[in-house]
């Protein structure tokens, strides 16, 4: 959603003629988009801005703007604790932003704008990229959220759920799959409530409608909360060829009488019925999770639940944290809060337990064929000299990250187009990847030989 949210950062900002540099040295504009959701990412913000007083002051005319959650949390307060600060917008600001980044430069000034729209001002003029830089691009579907979590913050800073209208979403996703993108993910802070406010027609409607897009050959969304998760959309996994055999479901913890008192509005049992459901309906879909240890009042015996459910699901991957006070979260106000190396033991229990479950998961994979849409070459690549090989990495359905070398002679010289989808074999499984070769000859999922170009 962040990631997102600097895409139309940007793109608010090229209406007013600015581009992206590739060093803040170089830059006439800093805008840090800030993450709210834990202690640690706020911290990070503050470090950061600490850092731009020295730029500042070496060239005064430098502006200086901070938005996104922690903008909207503290406001006016972000303008006092940072002298060299011009500019606050907060999470429904992003549509204001180029004016008043206009106003600065010609007025001089402060400017902090927190103001939250009613209904769905937030989505005008939400425009794709002009270029899009990959096959892959999040849309955002639904702003906010109404589940008030007892830990989170965010339907304090993001405000109350709001989902675009259809048509809007479609056309976006029609233009950007006109454009060459290959793959969109829906974004929400629940997409299984989609539309259920305005009566757009249920989360599952929508994909259905997506999946009819030409041009496009992989649908994600992310994220779903397990309380909502429908029968219909279930199903969806089945009956939908386009739309990727994963689901982040987050369950936070195994603990019933932790659940509560997180306001999650499901029991342990429901989650794992979803579950059982899911692998019904789809037995190789890959299910991943988030998990909060040490919320306030967490005993030992509410740990090992969590730890349980764990075991019993074998999830695919999950995202672990400490947990942490937010302010305006009510559970900031909760007796039994928890050591800090309790909280550090139990998620070092819990993420050595997920990595001997997902290489144990990964390893099973070594010798079969796996669907793999190329994303570019990968972060670590080499070019083997010897071999002639370069390194690429793409994603399976499930959401592997899979390496795989590209045989120049076979490959066009290492090189292929993004959004490519090719089967490779699996030779090697780690814990958080695999790596493989790609089968040239096999047909890929569209029942075509060879590398399934990006044109096609
Ligand atoms: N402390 C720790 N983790 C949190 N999350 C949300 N709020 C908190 C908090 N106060 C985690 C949840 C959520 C993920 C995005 O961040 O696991 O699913
Ligand atoms: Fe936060 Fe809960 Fe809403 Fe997710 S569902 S954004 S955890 S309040």
């Amino acid at each position: 959603m962040n990631v997102y949210d600097s895409e139309q950062i940007l793109q608010r900002l090229q209406t007013i003629g600015y581009r992206q540099c590739d060093s803040p040295d170089k830059a006439d504009l800093i805008v840090l988009n800030t993450c709210a959701i834990r202690e640690k990412a706020e911290q990070k913000v503050y470090s950061f801005l600490g850092r731009q007083a020295k730029r500042k002051q070496h060239r005064p005319e430098l502006l200086v703007a901070v938005g996104g959650c922690v903008a909207q949390q503290e406001g006016r307060r972000l303008l006092e604790r940072i002298p060299h600060l011009d500019l606050v917008f907060g999470t429904h600001a992003v549509g204001r932003l180029a004016g008043h980044v206009e106003r600065i430069r010609k007025n001089g000034g402060r400017i902090v704008d927190v103001d939250m729209d009613g209904g769905g001002a937030i989505f005008d003029g939400l425009e794709p990229l002009d270029a899009p830089s990959g096959p892959s691009r999040f849309v955002t579907i639904m702003q906010g959220c109404d589940n008030f979590c007892t830990y989170c913050v965010v339907p304090y800073v993001r405000g109350r759920e709001v989902s675009r209208p259809p048509s809007q979403i479609l056309s976006e996703i029609r233009a950007l799959a006109g454009s060459g993108v290959r793959e969109v993910t829906l974004l929400g802070q629940n997409v299984n409530s989609y539309g259920a406010k305005e009566g757009y027609g249920s989360f599952a409607d929508l994909l259905k409608k997506v999946s009819g897009i030409d041009g496009l050959a992989r649908i994600r969304f992310t994220t779903s909360h397990p309380k909502d998760l429908s029968d219909e959309l279930i199903d969806c996994f089945a009956a939908l060829d386009r739309l990727c055999r994963h689901i982040h479901l987050p369950v936070q913890s195994g603990s019933d009488r932790v659940l509560k008192r997180m306001n999650r509005r499901y029991r342990r049992a429901d989650y794992l019925d979803k579950v059982g459901r899911l692998r019904s309906v789809c037995p190789d879909i890959g299910i991943t999770s988030d998990f909060i240890v040490g919320f306030p009042g967490e005993s030992d015996e509410d740990f090992a639940d969590t730890i349980d459910l764990m075991r019993s699901v074998q999830f695919d991957g999950v995202f672990a944290f400490q947990y942490s006070d937010r302010p305006s979260a009510p559970a900031s106000g909760f007796a039994g809060k928890i050591d800090d190396t309790v909280k550090k033991r139990r998620l070092a229990e819990l993420l050595d337990l997920q990595e001997t479950i997902t290489l144990c998961k990964n390893r099973a994979l070594v010798g079969s064929v796996q669907q793999v849409m190329a994303e570019g070459p990968s972060k670590k690549n080499y070019f083997q000299e010897a071999h002639r090989t370069a390194l690429w990495t793409g994603r399976t359905p499930q959401n592997r990250i899979v390496h795989f070398a590209l045989d120049t002679p076979t490959h066009g010289g290492g090189m292929m187009a993004p959004g490519t989808i090719l089967n490779v074999r699996i030779e090697e499984a780690f814990s958080h990847s695999l790596r493989g070769t790609p089968e040239i000859e096999r047909p890929n999922q569209h029942g075509r030989k060879g590398v399934d170009s990006h044109a096609a």
